[in-house]
């Protein structure tokens, strides 16, 4: 039996935080041995707010040697760059044409977005879903791994998938959006009640995957904690549970077993072990990172190789989407 598919991108822009490695990278590598796996540079949702063209190239490419140094196979999954790919701009069209205005100026994301780019409201930022819906249909996968802020993206995939095999006849499979929950939840060390992000204008409040080991020791020394002295999970002390989170997920422990870890120790040597644990996870995959960034012939080579094959997958369901939709190709 054939494999189920899955399909996940990420956007090469701002630093890549713990929490997108715990989050989102971390749980691709494990996914790939059991699913058929699609994942894809979002290059073109980046432009939706302002990049620096030679920023947006130099990030794509770090974050291509980041997934082969986290452990992705080029050989097992199919990892591109989305504008290396014609058909998502293509379905994107067609997927516009029947989305309403009204339920992508619905969308939490686009509300936010507006609100912090507001000199720069744009087409593309309001059909960021379109986009995302055009990435993921394609492929017709099964499930789509996605943090908690994407996935009212994923359900407006599955409405208009939905409605698409309503207007015109089965089409699309209906995707499931797959909710990675250990290390989604890593939060900022400034402010734990908000997620860790890396579009954080205070750069102590994430830990970058490229920072080094002193600048990571040092944000978590400086890490928001409380006024008592234990070290436990509870609702009423986020700074601490999330340090004692991303303990946990670097440590490769249970909640539980970082709480025993730490039971009766102060504050200070917490914070450290913390930092120490976190560095040395990620000594290694900075490393090949490096490596992989200066062999740029290595890394074009396997983006090349997966483009052609997303190529050939996507035109698949394109040509399907055209013939349904009338576009005269000879009768
Ligand atoms: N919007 C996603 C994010 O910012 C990235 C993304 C683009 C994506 N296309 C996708 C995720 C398709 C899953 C499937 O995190």
């Amino acid at each position: 039996m054939e494999n189920k598919v899955l399909y996940s991108a990420v956007q090469p822009s701002g630093n890549l935080t713990i929490g997108n490695y715990a989050g989102a990278i971390r749980n691709w590598v494990r996914m790939q041995s059991e699913f058929d796996c699609f994942f894809a540079i979002a290059d073109m949702h980046a432009i939706t707010v302002r990049q620096e063209p030679a920023l947006l190239r130099r990030r794509t490419a770090e974050l291509a040697a980041l997934y082969l140094a986290c452990g992705i196979d080029p050989e097992r999954c199919t990892l591109y760059v989305q504008s290396q790919v014609s058909a998502h701009a293509e379905l994107a069209w067609a997927l516009n044409c029947i989305t309403y205005v009204g339920e992508m100026e619905r969308m939490t994301q686009f509300k936010d977005k507006s609100r912090k780019h507001a000199d720069n409201i744009n087409m593309g930022l309001m059909d960021y879903p379109v986009l995302m819906a055009a990435d993921i249909l394609l492929y017709q996968p099964h499930y789509v791994p996605v943090g908690a802020d994407q996935k009212q993206h994923v359900e407006i995939t599955r409405d208009i998938a939905i409605r698409f095999n309503n207007r015109y006849g089965e089409t699309f499979r209906v995707p499931e959006p797959y909710i990675m929950k250990e290390g989604a939840s890593i939060k900022s060390l400034q402010e734990p009640a908000k997620k860790m992000s890396k579009s954080d204008e205070n750069a102590n409040a994430s830990v970058y995957l490229t920072d080094d080991k002193d600048t990571i020791i040092r944000k978590f020394k400086r890490a928001v904690t409380d006024s008592d002295n234990e070290i436990r999970v509870s609702p009423e002390k986020a700074g601490i549970s999330n340090l004692l989170n991303i303990y946990a997920s670097f440590a490769g422990c249970s909640l539980a077993e970082a709480e025993n870890t730490f039971r009766g120790k102060g504050y200070g040597d917490f914070k450290l072990a913390v930092g120490e644990t976190v560095a040395d996870a990620l000594a290694p995959v900075q490393e090949e990172q490096r490596r992989l960034l200066s062999d740029k012939e290595y890394l074009n080579s396997v983006l090349q190789a997966g483009a052609e094959r997303a190529f050939k997958a996507s035109r698949k369901t394109l040509s399907k989407v055209y013939r349904k939709i009338g576009f005269y190709r000879g009768e």
